[in-house]
């Protein structure tokens, strides 16, 4: 059991799948939130009574169904708009975080684009940093080949944190593309501060926020950033959604990513032209249910307080890097302290691959972690491992099954003793 002001098996009451057994009878312990999280009943509700009963394509549809879908729609836009404190003409609902990161990639360097902040060729600047997801490095990468700008990235510490050394951002520099939150190391970065440097560079910021809205209150304006992406399936929602909330003026600047129905104004044999943002970005029939799921996502979290999660994850991870530190030769790769810190702790154990541990852990003792590079290849490279044993918490976990994790740990250990 935990101390926080959370009501865990309260919570726990709202996932249905707490309350099935895995094979054999062990119970879930599920510790692979930073990969994809658990649903509870109102988002699957929400979800089955869309389609139910008032499921009809949106924008489109002359009907009572299609009025009654195109309101759920818009609706989830409203919703996520004041979770982040945005205005709703700045969210654009995509696929998910990586298509919202492709798609701002896709506006720089493009020959649709004329507005100067968005020119980008030889000798102009890309940052990003070596802990980023490979979904914040690959569309920078592919942009740099097209473009012929040059890719630079800020290095790690050993502790875990950026190295925020002076001349990686420059007057060069077009584009800072940082995470939020890392993946892997759950460190919190300084994204404020590097909002600051880039302006002052005359860069724009975009900052990949799968990891952090879930977790933590974000306030889109607060962080001065210009475009922030994140995506639904890591907050309780559904997967097939995800969010690009953009400055409105940018979203007006920026040439749409895919074309199809309903991202148009008016279409001739020779050209068309577009509907204003958000529409100009989300050709085609958009995911509705999904985006409808995750307004109720939004709602649950509202409801249950994201103070209070990130405070109940604090406590959490304040005991897992005790707990963990007590496991012999066992390394945390990130901070070993709270401070700009979320609940996502990766390790090693000396002499273990880790795909050996995770497969314990799941098979005796119905431990979920995840396994491998997390997506995050370069950033294992620079800590000279390949892969490492992830295991990230949110609302529903307790401290009960952070003991079952180091239970496991110590049963691995003597398997390979
Ligand atoms: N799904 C990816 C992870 O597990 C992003 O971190």
């Amino acid at each position: 059991m935990t101390s926080t002001s959370l009501d865990v098996e309260r919570i726990r009451k709202d996932f249905p799948v707490f309350s099935r057994e895995l094979p054999d009878g062990r119970p879930l312990v599920y510790l692979d939130s930073g990969n994809s999280s658990q649903k509870p009943n109102l988002v699957i509700e929400t979800m089955r009574e869309h389609l139910a009963l008032h499921y009809s394509n949106v924008g489109r549809a002359m009907h009572v169904l299609g009025a009654e879908s195109t309101e759920a729609y818009e609706g989830a836009r409203d919703k996520v708009a004041a979770f982040v404190g945005a205005s709703r003409d700045e969210v654009v609902f995509t696929k998910n975080a990586s298509e919202a990161l492709n798609l701002v990639a896709y506006s720089f360097g493009n020959p649709a684009n004329t507005d100067p902040r968005f020119t980008l060729g030889p000798g102009d600047e890309i940052v990003i940093t070596e802990m980023e997801h490979h979904s914040n490095i690959v569309p920078w990468q592919l942009l740099a080949q097209r473009t012929g700008a040059t890719l630079k990235w800020f290095g790690v510490t050993d502790e875990g944190r950026l190295d925020l050394a002076d001349g990686v951002i420059t007057e060069r520099t077009k584009i800072v593309s940082v995470a939020h939150q890392s993946n892997v190391l759950g460190t919190v970065n300084p994204v404020v501060e590097l909002a600051r440097r880039a302006h002052e560079a005359g860069a724009l910021i975009l900052l990949d926020a799968s990891q952090s809205v879930p977790h933590h209150p974000v306030d889109v304006a607060a962080l001065d950033a210009d475009f922030v992406a994140f995506t639904g399936h890591k907050m309780v929602g559904p997967s097939g959604i995800g969010v690009l909330w953009a400055r409105a003026e940018l979203l007006d600047a920026m040439p749409p990513f895919l074309g199809g129905g309903e991202m148009i104004e008016a279409v001739w044999m020779d050209h068309s032209t577009y509907a204003p943002a958000p529409h100009k970005f989300e050709a085609g029939t958009p995911p509705i249910v999904e985006a409808i799921g995750l307004g109720a996502a939004v709602d649950y979290l509202t409801g249950v307080g994201l103070e209070a999660i990130e405070a109940h994850e604090r406590e959490l991870t304040r005991y897992a890097l005790e707990a963990l530190g007590e496991v012999p030769r066992l390394r945390v790769i990130g901070p070993a302290t709270l401070e700009a810190r979320g609940g996502t702790v990766s390790f090693t154990l000396e002499g273990i691959h880790p795909h050996d541990v995770g497969q314990i852990l799941d098979d005796r003792f119905g431990v979920a972690v995840r396994v491998g590079h997390h997506c995050a290849r370069p950033l294992h490279l620079r800590f000279g491992i390949p892969a490492t044993t992830r295991a990230s918490f949110y609302l529903y976990n307790t401290t009960g099954e952070i003991d079952a994790l180091v239970r496991g740990l110590h049963h691995v250990q003597k398997v390979f003793a």
